[in-house]
Parts: C-alpha cells; sequence; structure tokens
C-alpha cells in the first residue's frame, strides 16, 4: 500500500466518487425522467429535440426512398440512399450528448452505420438481401421508439409527468 498522508487518500477518494458521478451522469444515465407511457422521456431543449426530430424525419424519408427503388429494381439509387444516410453525422453539441442514456447513443450510432451496410448489400444486387437488411434495420427505429421519446425542458411535461 501507498504511504500518503491521511487526508491525501480522502481526497482521492472524493475525486473518485466525484468522476464516477460524472461518468454516470454524462455518459450513462443521461438527463431522464419515468414517463407513465412506461418510456425513458429524456429532457432535452426545444432547439435539440427540433434537430434529432428532423434528423428521424430524414430516416424516414430514406427508408420510403429505399423500399421504392428496391421495388423498381433500382438497387443503385437504395446504394446511394442508404450510403448518404450513414454518412449524416448529427449537428451533437457535448451537452446534448450528455443527455442522451447510453443505450439511446449506442442504438443511435448503430442505425447509422447499419444504413452504411446496407448500401454495401445494395451495391451486391440482390433486393431479397436489401429487404431483409432493411427489416432488419428497422428493428433498431422500432426498438428506440418502444423504450423513449423527448420532453422539453422546463415544459409542463417535463414537471407534472408525461
Ligand atoms: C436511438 C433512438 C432512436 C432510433 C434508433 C430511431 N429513433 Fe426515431 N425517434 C426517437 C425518439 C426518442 C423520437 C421522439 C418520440 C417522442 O418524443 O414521442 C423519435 C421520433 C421519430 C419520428 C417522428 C418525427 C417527428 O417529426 O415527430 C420519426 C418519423 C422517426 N423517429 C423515424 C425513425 C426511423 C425511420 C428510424 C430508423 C431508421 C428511427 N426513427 C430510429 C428515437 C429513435
Amino acid at each position: 500500500m501507498l504511504k500518503l498522508p491521511k487526508f491525501l487518500w480522502l481526497v482521492i477518494l472524493v475525486l473518485l466518487a466525484a468522476l464516477g458521478f460524472l461518468t454516470n451522469k454524462f455518459i450513462i444515465a443521461g438527463n431522464t425522467i419515468p414517463s407513465k407511457d412506461d418510456r425513458t422521456a429524456i429532457l432535452v431543449t426545444s432547439d435539440e429535440r427540433i434537430m434529432i426530430l428532423g434528423e428521424m424525419r430524414g430516416f424516414l424519408e430514406a427508408i420510403q426512398g429505399i423500399v421504392e427503388a428496391t421495388a423498381e429494381g433500382d438497387l443503385e439509387t437504395v446504394a446511394k440512399l442508404a450510403t448518404q444516410t450513414g454518412a449524416v453525422k448529427p449537428d451533437m453539441s457535448p451537452s446534448l450528448i450528455g443527455k442522451l442514456p447510453i443505450e439511446f447513443k449506442t442504438l443511435g450510432f448503430a442505425t447509422h452505420d447499419l444504413f452504411t451496410e446496407l448500401g454495401k448489400t445494395a451495391q451486391g444486387g440482390d433486393p431479397v438481401a436489401v429487404q431483409k437488411e432493411l427489416g432488419d434495420l428497422m428493428l433498431n427505429c422500432t426498438a428506440c421508439h418502444a423504450g423513449n421519446k423527448f420532453v422539453v425542458e422546463g415544459s409542463p411535461e417535463a414537471m407534472q409527468g408525461n
């Protein structure tokens, strides 16, 4: 055991506890409250909500284009749409990243990667493989929606529960 004065051990312990608290708050737990519909309500600012929902609509539009192009046998367009969507880098400030729970971040980043993968599959030219992979990718959409919602910080919903 290292020979340090007692107060130094105390300082180290306090710092470790603070580090643990901050890691939990900003990396793992995020800024959340429970919600009446059994989902996790993530508290964000109105602008952050607008930005993320805009990205979500981009996901849906990409999927619409992918389904239509697959039905038309146009896998080149599928590859283009999927690759573009995979490459979108949402404008996430460190503060917003800190508010999102770890599962949310993991699922979100994984969804972008799956679009990139789908782009490669489409280049392979097999429409059935594209459909199968799109179905699997959309499990990320449904899983995340089943467990999460956004509530604006300081709004009546955030105060009274929602
Ligand atoms: C990491 C979590 C997560 C993933 C993955 C995810 N979403 Fe969302 N999405 C959300 C949350 C949270 C909301 C807001 C729901 C709420 O507040 O009730 C949302 C909202 C939406 C909306 C509504 C947008 C609006 O303007 O109101 C659409 C459309 C949507 N998502 C599409 C998708 C599609 C398509 C996918 C898959 C390609 C997807 N999302 C993947 C979390 C996610």
